[in-house]
């Protein structure tokens, strides 16, 4: 049988989080976005938040003319976030809630709270030819919620499994199992991230129908000390294995 292959989309987040640490002009991390690219990235993610705290616009605007993968951009839903996500038309947007005292992005949407507003957002979204995705804790609730406003994609939050002591660790996989599981029978693209790890990675590789993951922060820290193209190379081995 055929090995479905796993997306990997690499956030180049971290890279500017540095940048922004001194104001200076490096590091790049467009030149990050080019590199990983090359190295094996299936595509580039970025989140644009309202504070500006990493990514700025330029950045997505130039990621926009260099990426020869795929763009997703990671935002709020915002009058201001989607004018320019439509604007400047990356090939995905995923849709993620926004603290600004948060020091990365902390649940997932409660899409089932307000369907009405992302219903909006993913139809104007649409219009301007961009995928949309949602991402969702995983909770069956809140992908029926996804399915009922014909989302096309959820993306399932990984952090509470990686978060997880090691005896809660099977409990938040198997909430993943079965979040994944409704979204193939509604049939929605399943994507993952956030907070996986060289070592944490394996069992959400398992995850029914996992088309794409999002993997920043563990990439970045491991560059630090192997070089990005390895870094990257080492996180694609373990997607094939
Ligand atoms: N997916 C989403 C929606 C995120 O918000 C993030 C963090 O920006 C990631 C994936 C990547 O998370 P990490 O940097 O922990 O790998």
């Amino acid at each position: 049988m055929k090995q479905r292959r796993i997306a990997l989309g690499i956030n180049v987040d971290h890279v500017a989080s540095l940048r922004q640490a001194r104001g200076t002009v490096y590091p790049d991390p467009v030149r990050a976005a080019l590199i990983a690219e090359e190295a094996g990235a299936d595509g580039i993610t970025v989140h644009l938040r309202e504070d500006r705290r990493h990514i700025q616009q330029r950045d997505v605007r130039l990621l926009r003319e260099l990426v020869a993968t795929k763009l997703n951009l990671e935002m709020a839903v915002t009058e201001e976030m989607i004018t320019i996500a439509c604007e400047l038309g990356p090939d995905d947007v995923c849709l993620v809630p926004e603290r600004r005292a948060e020091l990365t992005t902390e649940g997932g949407l409660n899409v089932a709270a307000d369907p009405a507003r992302y219903d909006e957002a993913i139809s104007r979204l649409a219009r301007a030819g961009i995928r949309v995705s949602l991402f969702i804790d995983p909770d069956p609730h809140q992908v029926m919620a996804a399915a009922t406003i014909h989302a096309p994609v959820v993306e399932l939050h990984t952090g509470a499994y990686a978060n997880a002591s090691a005896e809660s660790k099977i409990n938040e996989i198997n909430r993943l199992v079965l979040s994944a599981e409704k979204a193939l029978e509604l049939d929605l693209v399943v994507h993952a991230g956030h907070g996986l790890h060289y070592r944490n990675l394996d069992p959400v590789l398992n995850l029914p129908g996992l088309a794409e993951l999002n993997i920043g922060h563990a990439i970045m820290a491991r560059a630090l000390f192997t070089g990005l193209p390895t870094a990257v190379r080492e996180m694609r081995m373990l997607l094939d294995k």
